[in-house]
């Protein structure tokens, strides 16, 4: 532990359970997210180990500047947990291009951004530990998912494509894929979430997976299995089964 650590989607949800356990563990943890108040709450909670440093990770330069402020001030982060992000289910009559477009401004360009801020930094060092958060979502296409899956599957995508690279320069990225868990994001939700968790047993797997050596983090384990089945599912077996389990 000792970590120089910077989580973004830090003041709520998985983020914040994620800062909280590895700050408590010893790292010393800078926390983004929008909401400033949230983030100074979230810092009493392990006095001098969590730092806020608010951002919009969609204002590109905002995230260019942050990340040198935190690096100037503290020295180079060891690891960068790119969790911001959000959901918006939707169904095929109301699809817009105009919503979508919102979703990947944050899920996909303000992940991008953060990327670009660090990986160039990493690089020059030959050191470095990146995750990116997306979800078993981004596997398949799943009911009212056309917006978040397909914002998922490019995080996914990118990251392997990423990981040929980055192994050469000596930085490491891993991707995380979530299944269900109790937050905001999934409080709204009106079906039923199987397998769901609390961001403490989340950020628990977080964890343990951060310091394993996998490339993939995902949980809950017999989710994922389920999950990870049906991504080799030809489309005749597939449909059928997600119909069966859904209702769609
Ligand atoms: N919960 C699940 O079941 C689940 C499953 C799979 C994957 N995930 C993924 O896990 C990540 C966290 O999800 P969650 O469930 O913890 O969501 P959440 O409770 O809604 O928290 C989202 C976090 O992202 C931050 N955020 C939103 N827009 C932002 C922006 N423009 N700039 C900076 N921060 C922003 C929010 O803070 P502010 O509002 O203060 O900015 C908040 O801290 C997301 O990427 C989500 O897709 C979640």
């Amino acid at each position: 532990m000792g970590r120089r650590v910077w989580i973004t989607g830090a003041s709520a949800g998985i983020g914040r359970a994620v800062a909280e356990r590895l700050a408590r563990d010893g790292d010393t943890v800078h926390v983004s997210a929008r909401r400033e108040d949230e983030l100074d709450a979230l810092a009493t909670t392990v006095p001098g180990r969590l730092i806020p440093a608010p951002l919009d990770v969609t204002d590109h330069d905002a995230v260019q500047a942050t990340v040198a402020r935190i690096e100037e001030r503290d020295g180079p982060l060891d690891l960068v947990i790119l969790n911001a992000g959000t959901h918006q289910p939707v169904e095929a009559k109301d699809f817009s291009a105009a919503d979508l477009r919102k979703l990947v401004e944050l899920n996909v360009m303000g992940t991008a951004s953060c990327l670009e801020a660090v990986m160039p930094r990493m690089i020059d060092r030959r050191a470095g530990h990146i995750a990116v958060v997306a979800s078993v979502a981004g596997y398949r296409g799943l009911p009212t998912s056309a917006y978040y899956g397909a914002t998922k599957a490019a995080l996914i995508n990118m990251v392997e494509s990423l990981r040929f690279d980055l192994d050469e320069a000596g930085v490491r990225i891993q991707i995380i894929n979530p299944g269900f868990v109790e937050t905001p994001l999934t409080d709204k939700n009106d079906f039923a979430m199987p397998f769901i968790i609390s961001t403490e047993k989340a950020a628990d797997y977080i964890a343990r997976g951060l310091n394993g050596s996998s490339f993939e983090i995902v949980f809950p384990k017999r989710f994922a299995a389920i999950m990870k089945n049906a991504r080799l599912m030809p489309y005749r077996l597939y449909f059928p089964a997600i119909h069966k389990m859904t209702g769609k």
